[in-house]
């Protein structure tokens, strides 16, 4: 069953694109940002919508963009259900699993003010250890601080 009650589509289907279905409730905004589509790119979000599988959920579809397998492991740790379709000519060719990376690096900050990777100057950059798929929950490589789901969101929508 796709977004909207019985057959009716709360948003049209997209030509080119890509859409992330079965996002929690509440986290399309964070994976529109983790996207980051251009300015003039036609996104479509619907919040809400009623799903068998989450009871609610998100979707974001936008036109024009193709992820990269770098955004796809990022949606993957707001949204670890998630499933990318890839839309060719109105045609799903290519549905992902999202699926978080064991290993993340760069994109998050380490909370423990005193951990190597905050030392100003220190060009050590952050790396975490994936030690939980749902919710998320990941590990500094270097000093061992736990880093929650709620805190990844907070992180990557700040
Ligand atoms: N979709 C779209 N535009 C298209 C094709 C599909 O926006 N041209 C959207 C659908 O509305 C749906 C998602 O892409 O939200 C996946 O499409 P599809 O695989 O056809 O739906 P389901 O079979 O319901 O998906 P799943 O089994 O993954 O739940
Ligand atoms: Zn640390």
């Amino acid at each position: 069953m796709a977004e909207g009650s019985g057959s009716k589509l709360l948003v049209s289907k997209i030509r080119e694109g890509t859409v992330i279905d079965h996002i929690p409730a509440g986290r399309a905004l964070v994976v529109l940002r983790l996207l980051n589509p251009p300015g003039d790119a036609r996104v479509a979000i619907v919040m809400n919508a009623e799903s068998r599988k989450l009871g609610r959920k998100d979707i974001v579809k936008v036109e024009g963009v193709i992820l990269s397998p770098e955004q796809t492991a990022a949606v993957a740790l707001v949204a670890p259900k998630a499933t990318i379709n890839i839309i060719r000519d109105y045609v799903v060719v290519e549905k992902r699993k999202a699926s978080p990376p064991t290993v993340v690096e760069g994109i998050l900050r380490c909370t423990n003010p005193t951990c190597i990777t905050r030392k100003p100057g220190e060009p050590v950059k952050p790396r975490f250890k994936l030690v939980k798929e749902e919710p998320v929950t990941l590990q500094c490589t270097y000093c061992g601080t736990i880093i929650t789901q709620e805190e990844v969101v907070n992180q990557l929508y700040g």
